[in-house]
């Protein structure tokens, strides 16, 4: 039986992961805006891994018998200033969210719920892979600066990304 505290805390998550979603999905429109399309690819694929992670904490509700109940969301940002600007609120965001993650870890073992706890290690193994790909990814952009041919060079590969994988 699962606790109203971890079922508030794992609502509470679902929404950031939708949230989160929004986020990347406004800053793929962003990049199409600004004609970095390989970026606005990428992020959007980044949108649709999101949706998963909210759909893997609202499986995990359903078979724990919640009744799942979705809050409201705030708007995501419009602007985000430059291709590496763009990518250092992504490591930002992810930052945040890792550290919820990892307290919500924590409320976990503390309640002695070890299926929540499992659920989240996945998570939090997750958020180790997002910040690396991410951190790459600024590492390029900061070593290309506002070259454009190395931009063009760096959005063609961030247009490669095609699966979501999670
Ligand atoms: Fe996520
Ligand atoms: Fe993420």
């Amino acid at each position: 039986m699962i606790s109203d505290d971890i079922v508030d805390a794992l609502l509470d998550q679902l929404n950031h992961e939708f949230q989160s979603a929004n986020l990347y999905l406004a800053m793929s429109a962003y990049c199409s805006h600004t004609d970095f399309n390989g970026a606005a690819a990428w992020l959007r694929t980044q949108y649709e891994e999101e949706q998963l992670h909210a759909l893997k904490i609202y499986d995990y509700l359903i078979d724990q018998d919640v009744h799942v109940v979705l809050g409201a969301m705030a708007a995501p940002a419009t602007e985000f200033g430059s291709l590496l600007q763009v990518f250092q609120a992504s490591l930002e965001h992810e930052r945040a969210m890792t550290a919820r993650l990892n307290e919500l870890s924590d409320m976990a073992l503390k309640h002695k719920d070890h299926a929540t706890y499992n659920l989240l290690q996945w998570f939090v193994n997750e958020q180790v892979e997002e910040e690396a790909t991410v951190s790459e990814i600024i590492a390029k952009l900061r070593l290309v600066k506002d070259d454009g041919y190395g931009l063009l060079m760096v959005d063609n590969e961030l247009g490669t990304r095609t699966n979501v994988q999670i």
